[in-house]
Formats: structure tokens, sequence, C-alpha cells
């Protein structure tokens, strides 16, 4: 399987930097947990924003070079990063958990709803009394109808001394619930100017009402859904699918 995550490790460390607003929900629901599992890490955003004096974080990412970012780059946090997959939590031996945290759409790329289940099941068996939470992309319901959108710019920053841009390209297949979010990378703006690297994003989407299907599934309910960070109530057209279960 191609890892889309192998190259850009420093590159999304960059661009994601200063985004907390998930950071700071976690944190506040999070008080009394002592141990926190976060799936999907990458290189360690929240993992290590979640760290406190009383609190182990332990972050599992599927991506070897992201986690080994999350290690090398991080700070004076103690979080703890595996490499694994979240689907397969049991052979990680990680132990038991008071929260569990799937951030910034890292469930999204679980390509079906057996692993969907998978992972839920998985996370229920290691999880004690506290929430989990999930935050995936909402369904644009307005651009399902939308087969593609060509390649426009996405972001751009400076990594180290380099001057670097992402564009994305998103082409969708409602009927399966999915979307390939083509990422390239360039440096400078030189036109016509080939990416230094292409990253394919599959992500498969999840609508509300069967995300509270899956959780049922696997032991959990919804506790409460939200649009968006800033606990805002969901509703169509909202960009995050924001879920606290228990
Ligand atoms: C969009 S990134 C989010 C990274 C980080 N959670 C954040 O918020 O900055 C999604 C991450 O999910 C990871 N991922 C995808 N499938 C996974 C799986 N089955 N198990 C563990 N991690 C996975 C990817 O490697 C990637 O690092």
């Amino acid at each position: 399987m191609v890892d889309p995550y192998a190259q850009i490790p420093a590159f999304y460390d960059v661009e994601f930097a200063a985004a907390t607003a998930d950071i700071s929900t976690y944190f506040r629901d999070l008080s009394g947990a002592r141990r926190v599992l976060v799936l999907g890490c990458g290189t360690g955003r929240v993992s290590d924003g979640l760290v406190g004096p009383d609190r182990e974080v332990v972050g599992v990412d599927l991506s070897g070079p992201m986690i080994a970012r999350a290690q090398a780059a991080r700070r004076d946090g103690v979080a703890r990063y595996v490499v694994g997959d979240m689907c397969r939590l049991a052979e990680l031996s990680l132990g038991f958990f008071d929260a569990v945290v799937i951030p910034n759409a890292a469930f999204s790329f679980l390509p079906s709803r057996r692993e969907q289940l998978q992972c839920l099941q998985q996370v229920r068996a290691l999880l004690r009394d506290g929430p989990l939470w999930i935050d995936v992309p909402m369904p644009d319901f307005g651009l399902m109808g939308t087969p593609h959108s060509p390649e426009a710019p996405a972001w751009r920053g400076l990594v180290g001394e380099l001057d670097v841009r992402r564009t994305r390209e998103v082409f969708r297949t409602p009927v399966a619930q999915r979307l390939l979010l083509r990422d390239r990378y360039y440096t400078g703006d030189e036109a016509g100017s080939q990416p230094i690297c292409v990253s394919d994003l599959h992500l498969r989407l999840i609508f509300p009402a069967e995300l509270e299907w899956l959780l049922e599934s696997a032991g959990f309910y919804a506790d409460a859904l939200y649009g968006n960070h800033a606990g805002g109530a969901l509703a169509d057209g909202c960009d995050r699918l924001l879920c606290r279960a228990l």
C-alpha cells in the first residue's frame, strides 16, 4: 500500500502548526483522563497538545514517516508514538485508556464500513468509561453532483528555507461516498513546473446517521454531534462532523 504521507511530514507539520481549535475542544473535555490514545496522530500535533502533568498520551499512526517526525520533532511532551493500524489495535498491546481521540479526518481514511466498525470495536475493548471523539469532514451535499474540481491553490508556507505551495484537485464518487484529494507540492512560482511530490488521499465520506449506527454497533452511543470546534450545531453545509461518543 502506498503511504500518501511518506514524503510530506515536514510540510504537514508546518501547514497545521497553527491549528489548535480541535486541541482546545479535547483538552477541555479530558481534564480527568490519565491515559489518552490518539489514533491517526500524524506528526503529533494533537497528541502533544493533550499531554499534561498527570496524563500520558499515546499516539498511533499507520505512517512510519509521520511517526518518525512526531518522535524527532517533538519538544518536551511525554507522548509516546507507535506505528500501527487503528483497525488492529489489539496487536499493539497498549493497555487501557480513559479517552480516545481520532482527529482531523483520520477515521475517513478507513476504506469501508467494515474497517470502520473493526476500528470502533477495537477502541471499545481498550476504552474505560471515558469519551471517544471522532472528527471527520461533513459530506458536502452541494458538491455531491460535481465529480471533479480542478487543481486549485490550497496552501503556501516556508518549510525551513523552502517556499512550498500545495494545490488540491478533487475527484468525487458520491455513490460510493468516496473522495480522492490529489495534493501536489511545488517549490516556487514557476509556471509549468513539476510538483516535487504528489500525495493522493483516499477518503470515505461518512454521514451522521451512518456514524451513529457504526458507534451503536460497536457498543457506543453518540453523546453529542457538533458542526465545528466552537460547539456549533451540526447542520447541512457544516465543514466538520464532530462526534463525542460514550
Ligand atoms: C489528516 S492526517 C491527521 C493527522 C493528525 N491527527 C492531525 O490532526 O494533525 C490523517 C492521518 O491518519 C493516518 N492514518 C490513516 N489510516 C490510518 C490507520 N488505518 N491507522 C492509523 N493511522 C492512519 C495517516 O497516516 C495520517 O497521518
